[in-house]
């Protein structure tokens, strides 16, 4: 069976490293905000290219928490796409404001910067554009149009760890960049992570306070926070893990270009890749008008596919009341949704299993 996203294959081929860092932890004695964590930040942080970070429990607090940073809360509108993780969406919900979904750009499915500019009023406080499937939205263009109006741009770099725009690491081009180590991402704990990035690093320190009641280094606090700390157990195996990264995302583009040649001339279509930019293929999605054909033969071949994402935040039954969406609809997002799927694509599967898909799909 060959399966969409494998993170058994990671701690699979980083065992003895990964084992490693939890008998460390085991052993120090210190297994809540002590060195492995306070390692990990900075050692993300350089990767990144950016001034500060601080680690988080997921990927959805680090979106949350940097809106409550920035002071956008009630009242207030933040400008992301509908079809991205449902994480995005309800990040900005809870952290009391409205999410105003905007459509994608077909080429690249990342958020479209000229409906993003049709969609600002008076109380649009930030931007999420979301660096969707490993791939760097148009952040020239988002930044631009921030400058413009005024606007905080929140980078949602969940699927792109170590993805790079003209040069630059995701994460340091905007306000804030905010990451997930959810397993299956292109840098995965084994379990629940997450991290936000910056250059301002007052900010990253209010961060820092927010994730613990808003306390202080004196327990101390000007403002309530929540608890969301990451583990000293994750930050030893994120921080193991880390110096792979690169490696790993080879691999990916690798495997990527196999699908690509394989299937190119096929009525299958690619997605495009941004000019001057590196794509890390935290998935592999292509697009056919025989999707659900497609899928049915891939499982009688024992391939699993995924669909992300079969609905858009949208029209997500408890997410549909809360979120607005410009009048004219999002025929983009719609139109994609029946004709999209997920091939498998992790640093593991090999490249004869790649070459089994293309197969698959050919034929
Ligand atoms: C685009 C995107 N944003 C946010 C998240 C949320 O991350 P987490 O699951 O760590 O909360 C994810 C991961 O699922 C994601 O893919």
């Amino acid at each position: 069976m060959i399966i969409c996203a494998n993170p058994l294959t990671q701690y699979q081929s980083h065992g003895a490293e990964i084992l490693e860092a939890i008998r460390h932890v085991l052993e120090s004695g210190n297994y809540i905000l002590g060195p492995e964590v306070a390692a990990f930040e900075k050692a993300f942080a350089q990767y990144c290219g950016v001034s500060g970070a601080t680690g988080l429990n997921s990927g959805t607090d680090a979106l949350i928490l940097a809106l409550r940073a920035m002071d956008i809360g009630a009242g207030d509108e933040v400008i992301t796409v509908s079809h991205t993780a449902l994480a995005t969406v309800s990040a900005v919900i809870a952290a009391g404001a409205t999410p105003v979904l905007t459509d994608i750009d077909p080429d690249y499915y990342t958020i479209d910067p000229a409906s993003v500019e049709k969609a600002i009023t008076g109380k649009t406080r930030a931007i999420i554009p979301v660096h969707l499937y490993g791939q760097a939205a148009d952040m020239d263009a988002i930044t631009a149009i921030a400058r413009k109006h005024n606007l905080k741009v929140i980078e949602d770099c969940s699927q792109a760890a170590g993805a790079r725009y003209h040069g630059k690491r995701v994460g340091s081009i905007g306000d804030a960049g905010c990451f997930s180590f959810y397993p299956t991402k292109n840098l995965g704990a084994i379990g629940d992570g997450g991290m936000l990035v910056s250059n301002d690093l007052s900010f990253v320190e209010r961060v820092r306070r927010l994730r613990q009641y808003g306390w202080n280094e004196q327990r101390a606090t000007d403002e309530p926070g929540i608890n969301s700390r990451l583990d000293e157990m994750q930050a030893a195996i994120l921080k193991a893990k880390l110096p792979h990264l690169d490696r790993y995302n080879e691999k990916r583009a690798s495997l990527a270009r196999l699908y690509r040649e394989g299937l190119a001339g096929t009525d299958i279509t690619l997605l495009k890749e941004r000019p001057d930019s590196l794509h890390v293929w935290h998935l592999f999605v292509i697009a056919s008008e025989k999707r659900d054909a497609l899928l049915e033969k891939l499982a009688a071949s024992g391939i699993h596919a995924g669909v992300h994402y079969r609905v858009p935040a949208h029209l997500h039954a408890g997410y549909d009341r809360l979120c607005r969406i410009p009048k004219e609809g999002l025929p983009q997002t719609d139109a994609l949704l029946k004709k999209i799927l997920s091939l498998p694509m992790y640093p593991e599967l090999t490249p004869d299993e790649a070459k089994k898909v293309i197969s698959v799909l050919k034929n």
